[in-house]
């Protein structure tokens, strides 16, 4: 191409290349009303150092067929050089591309749970939807920035599809596309998908993955683009403050490979445990004891799922969710007496002492 030519490319790109980024239909909504900018909003529960900014609207963002079209692009780690990579443990390698591939994400340890449903492996790429297993991990113990499915019952999971799919159940940060992307592709499902997938993450029991450690300090660490915490190289540290921070053990293992065996460490301040148990066993003043419902161990019942030993930023989010009405589904108000007197500080305080629990 002589020189005149690459001019016109240049020139027609200025006009024509924003339009293939753009995502036309992200509305940017005032930080004076976002939730995300309000008093007493968590921002570490839903992976934020500081509040999003401009926050933005995915509500509107994905109301047709396609869930992808909810994903915020830029996520997940590049490079395209591809490398085989490896995991510990496993007999398989996969290139940066093929681990976060989001019709086909890598499976590093077939033998550690049943075959997957079509849709856990490989989602409906027609219809644009990603496989669960690029979030929920195949083994369905999640990552911070969304939620932990294995061991759930039957029931449950299925009921939390219809009240995604029917809005009963909203994630209150507008800003969170996962969590729309999650609703658009409870949507998607068939009844019959819904229920095997509810019966396959169902049949895995969920094992432990979070460490609490109190601390006044926490490593130096940055925030992902959708919601997960990663440490710093380095040893710095800085203060924690009234935060409960949820780290990767291993940031290589689980951003880049999504080592589904490498779990998380969760840093919450000093004392968070002993009001957490003070609040699980007695309400604490403020609450309701959680074992009525949730079984003695915290490990589920037939009225109200398991909660012990699963991410802290996801039981904080859930916490919170509950407590500005924006879970509202059959069995939901079962949980109001529990959230509606919570202090933030006693919404860390559970999130940190339930994370804490075997599960
Ligand atoms: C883009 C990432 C992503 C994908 C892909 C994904 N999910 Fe989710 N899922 C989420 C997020 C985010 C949440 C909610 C987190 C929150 O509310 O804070 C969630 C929550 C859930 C829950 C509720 C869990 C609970 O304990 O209440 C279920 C059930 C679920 N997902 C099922 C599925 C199924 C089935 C698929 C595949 C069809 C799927 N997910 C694919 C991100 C994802
Ligand atoms: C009166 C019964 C009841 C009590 C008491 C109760 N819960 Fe719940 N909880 C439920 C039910 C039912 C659900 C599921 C609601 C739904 O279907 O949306 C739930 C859901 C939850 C969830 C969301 C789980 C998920 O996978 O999304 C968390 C977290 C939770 N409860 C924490 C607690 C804690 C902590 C306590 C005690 C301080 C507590 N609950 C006390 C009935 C109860």
């Amino acid at each position: 191409m002589n020189r005149a030519g690459i001019l016109l490319l240049v020139w027609s790109c200025l006009f024509i290349c924003p339009s293939l980024f753009a995502q036309d239909n992200i509305v940017y909504i005032d930080p004076a009303i976002a939730p995300s900018h309000q008093e007493g909003f968590p921002l570490w529960a839903y992976g934020y150092i500081e509040p999003p900014q401009p926050p933005e609207d995915w509500s509107q963002n994905c109301l047709g067929t396609r869930p992808r079209d909810c994903d915020r692009p830029g996520g997940m780690p590049q490079d395209t050089s591809g490398t085989m990579l490896k995991v510990e443990g496993s007999d398989l390698a996969f290139t940066q591309t093929q681990i976060t591939a989001p019709f086909s994400p890598a499976d590093w340890f077939p033998g550690d749970h049943p075959e997957m449903p079509e849709v856990v492996a490989y989602g409906m790429e027609d219809i644009g939807m990603r496989a669960c297993a690029i979030c929920h991990l195949p083994n369905g113990q999640g990552l911070m920035q969304n939620a932990p499915v294995a061991g759930l019952s039957v029931d449950y999971f299925l009921r939390q599809l219809e009240d995604l799919a029917s809005g009963k159940r909203v994630t209150t940060d507008s800003h969170k596309a996962n969590g729309f992307e999650m609703a658009a592709m409870a949507r998607a499902l068939s009844p019959e998908q819904a229920r095997e997938i509810a019966e396959y993450y169902g049949s895995i029991p969920f094992k432990p993955w979070v460490r609490v450690i109190e601390s006044d300090t926490v490593p130096k660490f940055q925030a992902s683009r959708n919601g997960l915490f990663t440490k710093l190289p380095g040893d710095e540290k800085e203060l924690l403050g009234a935060r409960l921070i949820e780290l990767p053990e291993d940031t290589y293992n689980t951003n880049n490979l999504r080592n589904p065996r490498s779990g998380m460490v969760a840093y919450a301040p000093i004392g968070s445990l002993a009001r957490g148990k003070e609040i699980v066993e007695t309400g604490g003043g403020n609450s309701v004891a959680c074992a009525a419902c949730h079984g003695f161990d915290l490990r589920g019942t037939i009225i109200a799922p398991p909660i012990a030993g699963r991410q802290p930023s996801y039981i904080g989010r859930q916490l919170y969710d509950f407590q500005q009405g924006n879970r509202t589904g059959l069995m939901a108000p079962l949980m109001t007496p529990t959230v509606e007197n919570l202090t933030p500080a006693d919404l860390l305080a559970l999130s940190a002492y339930v994370a804490s629990l075997q599960p």
